[in-house]
């Protein structure tokens, strides 16, 4: 009998355990991955939100975690709820804070396969009323962040053949009034998608992201108690929806966790809407209860 190819009979077994056994051991990487190359995931914005159902979809799959959020108290309990989830303490717009996240990866786990980039801020007005310093504060967490994490993690991401997912919105498709900065930079986070999709597929790295709709998050609450009339803009914001609610985290989570494992192989480039059928619907159309 000839030597055992310990890699290749280790993927023979993963292949026959049952889906569930398999994808966790695989962190939503499928038949390839082997317990000893459990995939590593650097999450941004991962203290509350979309971020933080993130790392628990992944933790869920078995993924060992970097956590990069500004909000030091919320990424440390986010960390400690995990079990193998490394909190660091800093801010997507800056070059250092994204190079010590990556490199937190690799000195505790020895690989980065995954990206999930959610820190965003969303902040309010038209071009008259959106001043410089608001401008590039917007522009530097939600689209510059997602190029400076990016850039950092490159070169270990092509090491792992490895990918991105972006959280954009459909703000990044489409415009609500008095969003400006929010919009443009969502907008180019999708070029961002697209840009990287092209330039990355020849170091065998997938970029893609998510267009979230409304989703019930801290981000959104926020917003909300901004009107006059909370309650009401919530069930206006619901009905806006064809499924007719706003969206929750873990429906988001889903969506990223899917793009991020090996059964979106051949999926790059590509921004999957998760809004209800928000951007489905013909603008102002009648519904039969009216
Ligand atoms: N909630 C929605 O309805 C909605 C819809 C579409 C898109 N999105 C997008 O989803 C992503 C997550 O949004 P959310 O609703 O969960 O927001 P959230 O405010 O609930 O959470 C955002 C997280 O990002 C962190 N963060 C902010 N600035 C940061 C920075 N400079 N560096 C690192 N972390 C930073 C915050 O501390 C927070 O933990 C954002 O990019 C947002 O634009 C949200």
């Amino acid at each position: 009998m000839g030597m055992i190819d310990w890699e290749e009979y280790t993927a023979r077994q993963l292949m026959q355990l049952p889906g569930e056994r398999r994808k966790r051991i695989g962190c939503g990487g499928g038949m390839a991955m082997t317990t000893s190359a459990r995939r590593v995931a650097l999450v941004t914005g991962a203290a509350k939100g979309i971020g933080a159902a993130v790392a628990r979809r992944l933790a869920g799959d078995g993924c060992q975690l970097v956590l990069l959020d500004v909000d030091a108290a919320g990424i440390e309990q986010r960390a400690g709820e995990l079990p193998e989830a490394v909190a660091v303490i800093g801010s997507v717009a800056d070059e250092g804070d994204c190079e010590r996240a990556v490199a937190t990866a690799i000195g505790r786990f020895g690989r980065l396969d995954i990206v999930s980039h959610n820190a965003g801020i969303q902040r309010y007005g038209d071009t008259a009323t959106t001043s410089r310093a608001l401008w590039d504060e917007v522009i530097a967490v939600n689209l510059t962040g997602g190029f400076l994490i990016a850039k950092a993690a490159i070169a270990a991401l092509r090491a792992s053949r490895g990918n991105l997912v972006f959280t954009a919105s459909v703000q990044g498709l489409a415009a609500q009034r008095d969003v400006l900065a929010y919009s443009v930079a969502k907008h180019g986070l999708i070029g961002l998608v697209t840009a990287m999709a092209v330039d990355e597929a020849r170091h065998g790295v997938r970029v893609n992201g998510v267009a979230p709709g409304a989703i019930d998050t801290p981000m959104l609450r926020d917003s909300v108690a901004l009107s006059d009339t909370p309650e009401r803009v919530w069930s206006v914001l619901a009905a806006m929806h064809p499924i007719g609610r706003i969206g929750q985290p873990d429906e988001v989570a889903e969506v990223i966790a899917f793009l991020a494992s090996d059964n979106a192989r051949f999926i790059t480039g590509e921004v999957v809407r998760v809004d209800g059928g928000l951007m489905s619907q013909l603008p102002g159309s009648p519904t039969v209860e009216q």
